[in-house]
């Protein structure tokens, strides 16, 4: 058990990418705090699984973008376990539109969360950590952000999408520097095509799907599981020396497209 006495949060992970991550923490000793938005119980399934795992979890609600809820969330990590060691940016939302009709306020509220709710997470979090450092309750941290292969590849009709996984590319290199002398290490998981409800209107086009499947060289979908894997291994005390990078897990798509 990698993370055993260690607490983490996970953003968005009453579903998808972020459950898989939780449970995967979980299962590797960790205390987690599933954050979620919505109806009230949206977590519960995540909860569960956790429980059934033998891991420790309780649910938060807290809409990443606004800066009350996110102080609220870490506040309520360290009241109930006591501390903070790992922070996962996953939540996330795309909407596609051609780039000349993008209604403005949609590209506001995908950058309100892709964007400005891993930013505050981040923030709120760092100053947890350096709090628990000066306290010699600690040493550093872990930011972990849950970007796309769209931080470097273009996607026409996700403009505002792949705009803000670039922003997420540029926010992780800076403050990886910048809080480097914090022992706080701050990366990027970068994937491609993995199954999970927000891509579903791609799962219930067939068409679309088996465009998608051959641009992947590996020829399948991603599974939640695997992306969790690469956040276990970057919370983790092996993952000490490794900071302000992005990890690609996308089956070969991104060296089939020739970005980068
Ligand atoms: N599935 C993929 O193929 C894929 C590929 C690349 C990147 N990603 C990224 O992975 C992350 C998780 O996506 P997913 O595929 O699991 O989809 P998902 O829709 O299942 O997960 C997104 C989660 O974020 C939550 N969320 C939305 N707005 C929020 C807010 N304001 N505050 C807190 N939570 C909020 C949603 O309720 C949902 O639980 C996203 O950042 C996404 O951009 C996914």
């Amino acid at each position: 058990m990698r993370l055993s006495n260690k607490v983490a949060i996970v953003t968005g992970s009453a579903t998808g990418i972020g459950q898989a991550i939780a449970i995967r923490l979980a299962q590797e000793g960790a205390a987690v705090v599933v954050d979620f938005v919505g109806r009230p119980g949206a977590a519960d399934e995540t909860l569960a699984k956790i429980k059934a795992v033998g891991g420790r979890a309780i649910a938060v609600e807290a809409d990443v973008s606004n800066p009350d809820l996110v102080n609220n969330l870490i506040t309520q990590t360290v009241s109930t376990f006591g501390r903070l060691d790992i922070a996962v940016n996953n939540a996330g939302i795309e909407t596609k539109h051609p780039f000349v009709d993008f209604p403005l306020a949609q590209v506001q509220k995908i950058f309100a969360v892709n964007v400005f709710g891993p930013f505050l997470v981040a923030q709120a979090a760092a100053r947890q950590f350096i709090k628990q450092t000066q306290a010699k309750n600690g040493t550093g941290g872990r930011i972990i952000n849950i970007s796309s292969i769209h931080e470097d590849l273009p996607m026409p009709t996700n403009s505002a999408y792949c705009a803000s996984k670039g922003a997420i590319r540029m926010l992780t290199r800076t403050i990886a520097v910048e809080l480097a002398p914090h022992q706080i290490t701050v990366n990027n998981i970068g994937p491609g095509a993995i199954f999970t409800p927000i891509d579903a209107d791609v799962e219930a086009n067939p068409e679309m799907e088996k465009a998608l499947m051959a641009e992947i060289p590996l020829g399948r979908w991603g599974k939640p599981e695997e992306v969790a894997g690469l956040a276990a291994y970057l919370a983790s005390d092996e993952a000490a020396y490794v900071t302000g990078s992005t990890f690609f897990i996308d089956g070969g798509m991104l060296r089939q497209a020739g970005a980068l």
